[in-house]
């Protein structure tokens, strides 16, 4: 037996008892007549004592071990006169008795403590041993606690894990696929899946009625902080359900994991928002609700007094940021920087103060008199010592830009709380997006998305005005997750394939299986996909989903640890029938 307990347990209950214990050297301080050793194991650090006077050759040995060496020690534990109160071990020792060196270890090329002094790079070179680091294995811990609470409450409401294929045929919509050659098939690929989506639903027609899969997907898209290109999500299908069936059971869900993982209660039902009220009041279909500042549409109060921008422009809107009107000139001159960068993208700003003493104070003074900007601010239910900032242009974008930077406020004045967590359903999504370069509707969601029934009679006529049976679970300005009610009428879906501009050959080629499939009696159905690393890197607080995965990708796209992509030697390129060009 290598250890009889581990580094985390011991406390002073156990005082007198001879015990041995197995792990890491994290730190090393020499006291002259004593030697300390912080030893460390998955489960915490206890401290191990040397003395120089009743063991020399022992005190000299241990005064030889390395950071990360692995040791095995017998002792006894000892109450501790200098007790350390931020550790469950903290009031014991083990005076050492015996020491075996279980491995010696290099210097690692940065400290292993949560304060590291190992850049980015570096850390992810050695992401073993980043992984030591308590602050990140917590994570993957909690990943893991995550991971048991969802199978835990799928499985009591019925849910049957199935695993789908991971090499699969490669369909168009949607982001970029992974592809992988075939070697039986010359010049054939693979698809690696960005969701279970089209197997799911055949589990509906084979009768599963309830299915889930935490599972891994693959989209070969730009990446950003909360974008991995393996990522993991929480994929589910029911059948025989309405929206309203799938919202209840999986707002359960997220209820469950903040009880079980971290004590909240969500006491009241998740407000549900259409997706219309959330671009217009937050510029955002994943709006933040930690905080207010609403944007307040101006257009009808401000045309009409000879300022050029506003009176051209079709849409005028506004953000009342509150307490903000002391703002120097520097901190304003910042914003319209913001709002200029190529990330924004809007071409200057337009402020409103309403000073404490009750004049105002504004950008545009030489158009608008104090009682004309005392409407405007009043419209955004502005007080004294408050600002607003205003943009105009196009309504869609203008809005998106008023988001961008409602965010940036609420981030400048400390509203975004990682300890307050706001979850909504966002509903009623458009079907399709209008793309003007390619001159096309695209689905929203996708292809398989059921319009609203009430609006199946415009596909014909006016398809841009119909909305989707499709929602998505939003947290903190975060998409969590995001699923629709499918379509399983072989008539809907052929007209959902002509709006979409695909012939019937086209979609029968892309699409064949599924559609076949469907002729066989497909139950009504609907499901919803959570990312599992985002869900676990908001209840961890963290800025990115990085710190949730143990090997992750970096910004572009590479695995710095194990050097990956990397070329191909020229036999399996030969193998593959794959001939690599410039
Ligand atoms: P969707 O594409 O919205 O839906 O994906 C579901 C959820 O997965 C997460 N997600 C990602 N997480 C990390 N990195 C990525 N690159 C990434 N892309 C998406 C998001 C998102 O809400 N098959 C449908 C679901 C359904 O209709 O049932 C789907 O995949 O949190």
């Amino acid at each position: 037996m290598y250890r009889t307990h581990t580094c985390g347990c011991l406390t002073l209950r156990d005082a007198g008892q001879t015990v041995t214990l197995a792990g890491w050297v994290q730190r090393m301080r020499d006291l002259g007549g004593m030697t300390f050793i912080d030893l460390r194991d998955r489960y915490g650090i206890t401290q191990l004592t040397f003395n120089m006077e009743t063991q020399p050759g022992l005190c000299a040995e241990a005064r030889r071990l390395g950071r990360e060496f692995v040791l095995q020690v017998t002792g006894t534990v000892c109450e501790r006169s200098n007790k350390n109160p931020k550790i469950p071990t903290g009031d014991i020792e083990i005076h050492v008795t015996e020491l075996r060196v279980l491995n010696a270890a290099l210097v690692p090329p940065f400290t292993i403590e949560d304060d590291t002094d190992g850049g980015d790079e570096l850390r992810m070179r050695y992401r073993y041993l980043d992984l030591r680091r308590a602050m990140v294995r917590k994570n993957i811990e909690l990943r893991h606690r995550i991971a048991q609470e969802t199978r835990r409450y799928l499985d009591d409401h019925q849910f049957l894990e199935i695993e789908t294929p991971v090499l699969i045929k490669s369909t168009p919509e949607g982001a970029r696929d992974f592809v992988v050659p075939s070697r039986m098939n010359p010049g054939q690929f693979y698809a690696l899946p960005q969701s279970p989506q089209q197997y799911k639903q055949l589990l509906m027609v084979s009768g599963f009625d309830r299915y889930f899969q935490i599972v891994k997907c693959f989209r070969d898209e730009d990446l950003r902080a909360d974008r991995q290109p393996e990522f993991t999500q929480i994929d589910c299908e029911m059948s025989f359900v309405e929206q309203d069936d799938v919202l209840q059971l999986f707002e359960g869900l997220i209820k469950h994991l903040f009880k079980k993982i971290k004590g909240i209660e969500f006491k009241e039902p998740f407000r549900r928002m259409p997706y219309s009220e959330a671009m217009s009041l937050y510029g955002s279909d994943k709006p933040d609700l930690r905080f207010d500042m609403k944007i307040c549409d101006l257009t009808q109060l401000v045309k009409g007094k000879g300022f050029g921008i506003f009176d051209q422009a079709p849409y005028i809107g506004g953000i009342c940021v509150p307490g903000a009107a002391a703002y120097s000139r520097k901190q304003t001159d910042e914003l319209t920087d913001f709002v200029k960068s190529p990330q924004v993208g809007a071409s200057g700003l337009v402020y409103v103060k309403w000073n404490a003493d009750g004049t105002f104070k504004s950008s545009v003074d030489k158009f608008y008199t104090p009682d004309d900007l005392r409407r405007w601010m009043e419209a955004a239910g502005a007080s004294a010592g408050d600002l607003m900032l205003v943009l105009s242009g196009p309504a869609d974008r203008t809005r998106v830009q008023l988001g961008q930077l409602r965010l940036e406020m609420g981030n400048r004045l400390g509203l975004r709380s990682k300890d307050e967590f706001k979850p909504l359903w966002v509903v009623d999504f458009p079907l399709f997006e209008w793309d003007e370069e390619t001159q096309r509707f695209y689905a929203m969601h996708h292809p398989f998305t059921s319009p609203r029934p009430e609006d199946i009679q415009y596909f014909e006529t006016d398809p841009g005005r119909m909305a989707a049976a499709a929602y998505d679970c939003v947290m903190n300005g975060v998409e969590l997750g995001g699923g629709s009610i499918r379509i399983h009428d072989a008539d809907v879906q052929q007209k959902m394939f002509a709006a979409l501009g695909f012939t019937p050959e086209q979609a029968e080629e892309q699409f064949g299986f599924l559609m076949h499939a469907f002729q066989y009696g497909a139950p009504p159905h609907g499901g919803i996909a959570f990312g599992f690393d985002r869900l676990v890197s908001m209840m961890a607080g963290l800025d990115s989903i990085r710190d949730t995965i143990a090997f992750p990708k970096n910004n572009a796209g590479r695995d710095v640890m194990s050097n990956s992509p990397a070329p191909l030697d020229a036999s399996q390129l030969r193998e593959l029938h794959i001939a690599v060009t410039e």
